[in-house]
């Protein structure tokens, strides 16, 4: 667990390639899921430039509840298909967002966020929750951070017991 702080200013394919690496090591012989969620919030907010939110949302029932993040206090509840969040839960697929200000049903936990992208946590073919990232820049996030993000989310699954996040 030796995460090292960088100036966040690689190219993204490096800046994913720092983040899933310090990933692995700090998931590396933990499977508690709030910890290791908690600390993937932390890397992603520390390795990824010209973010204004980072963080998780676990479902419940029919709603994605917060969990830990990183970025200003966010609103706590959301269902299933509102939403970007709840529309990448609803879709199961990861949903990029170029202009938040465009799409129809937007949250806006912060008036400064301008671009935004959800990717669905997936187990076993059944949704546990969705990693949101939000930007102040617009169409911050393309196909390489949809990527970058499946694999860290990936490595998330794999080390991480979630099933008290969750029901
Ligand atoms: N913008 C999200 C809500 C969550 S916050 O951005 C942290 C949405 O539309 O689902």
């Amino acid at each position: 667990m030796h995460a090292v702080k960088t100036t966040a200013s690689l190219p993204k394919a490096d800046a994913y390639r720092e983040l899933n690496g310090q990933l692995a090591a700090v998931l590396a012989g933990e499977s508690n899921g709030l910890a290791n969620a908690a600390n993937m919030s932390a890397l992603l907010w520390q390795f990824l430039p010209d973010l204004n939110w980072a963080g998780f949302y676990f479902l419940l029932g029919q709603e994605l509840v917060l969990g830990p993040f990183q970025g200003k206090v966010a609103c706590v509840r959301i269902a299933v298909g509102k939403g970007v969040c709840g529309t990448a839960a609803e879709r199961r697929e990861t949903v990029i967002v170029p202009d938040v200000l465009s799409f129809p049903g937007h949250i806006a936990c912060d008036p400064l966020s301008r671009s935004e992208i959800v990717v669905p946590l997936i187990q076993g073919g059944r949704l546990l929750g969705v990693l949101d990232l939000d930007s102040p820049l617009p169409a911050r996030f393309g196909q390489d951070d949809a990527s970058g993000l499946a694999a860290a989310v990936a490595m998330l699954l794999q080390h991480s017991d979630l099933s008290r996040l969750v029901d």
